[in-house]
């Protein structure tokens, strides 16, 4: 007999696919539309020709979107919190060459980790410790049995954390750290996270936010300082990322705007101390 369901399902991609392009047009024009096939080639392309045959040891796929069920979520945050998306592979790469760190004093947390592409990937790296924090029972379900997966021969890091909580109440990690979102939440819970950072003893935390909508004017208002990455890796994401990438580092006594109503940080304790 022969296998129609792989046709089928790219075919109800393709409607799918023409159905959002007009909807895009009717509703926000040419350039917006132009700008959406863009980054949707471009996905498409990181997942086919570098994420696929990179993540082949996967025991459940980290590619393509996932909604997230509010149902199966820990914590207070459900209703704030974006669905699954994976960051390119190629991208984490461009980004954490580029980072002024030393990886070894440095632990790397994913906020909104999903399947644990990048927590996994990050592993590959000689870091002190990566973390993932992921609010879905069932991603984090997925990150635990990817890690299990993971080859040995791969993991540079010196420990591998995942934790089922959400992001906005986790403890940050001691010591020169990392904090990596690819748009995990909306603003208020951002707001949460980078007021509980500025208050903490948190100077010179690198932030990395991937796709994170409004961020430059959060940062701004939270005192957070922008880092420029050089030139060369500043060329390749413009051209060749599917999510805008901005990096953001914890002043030493960073200004938080009056008039803020975020709550005040709570302790500092280190992130594997929490971990389940
Ligand atoms: C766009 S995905 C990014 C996945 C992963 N970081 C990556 O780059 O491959 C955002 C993830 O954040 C998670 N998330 C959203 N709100 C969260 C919260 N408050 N705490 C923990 N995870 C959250 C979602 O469930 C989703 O898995």
């Amino acid at each position: 007999m022969v296998d129609t369901s792989v046709g089928n399902a790219r075919t109800s991609r393709l409607a799918r696919d023409w159905a959002t392009l007009c909807r895009l047009l009717r509703e926000r024009g040419l350039l917006a539309s132009l700008e959406h096939v863009w980054t949707t080639a471009l996905i498409r392309a990181h997942a086919i020709l570098a994420d696929r045959k990179r993540l082949a040891w996967e025991a459940v796929p980290s590619a393509g979107y996932a909604p997230v069920r509010r149902n199966e979520v820990v914590g207070e945050s459900a209703e704030h919190g974006f669905d699954y998306a994976p960051t390119p592979c190629l991208v984490l790469d461009w980004v954490l060459d580029a980072l002024p760190i030393a990886p070894g004093e440095t632990t790397l947390v994913d906020m909104g980790s999903g399947r644990g592409r990048v927590v996994l990937q990050a592993a590959t790296r000689p870091f002190k410790e990566v973390v993932g924090v992921e609010h879905s029972a069932e991603l984090h379900a997925a990150a635990l049995a990817n890690r299990a997966a993971f080859p040995s021969a791969l993991r540079k890091a010196r420990a591998i954390t995942l934790m089922n909580r959400d992001a906005a109440e986790t403890v940050l990690p001691e010591g020169p750290a990392v904090l990596f979102f690819f748009n995990p939440f909306g603003e208020e819970i951002m707001g949460r996270v980078l007021s509980r950072l500025v208050r903490s003893d948190a100077a010179g935390t690198l932030c990395v936010f991937g796709a994170v909508r409004g961020i430059d004017r959060l940062a701004g208002a939270y005192g957070l300082a922008p880092v420029r990455l050089p030139l060369a890796t500043r060329i390749r994401l413009a051209l060749l990322s599917p999510m805008r990438i901005a990096l953001y580092r914890v002043p030493e006594r960073p200004g938080l705007r009056s008039g803020s109503n975020i709550p005040a940080a709570e302790e500092r304790r280190p992130a594997s101390a929490s971990s389940p």
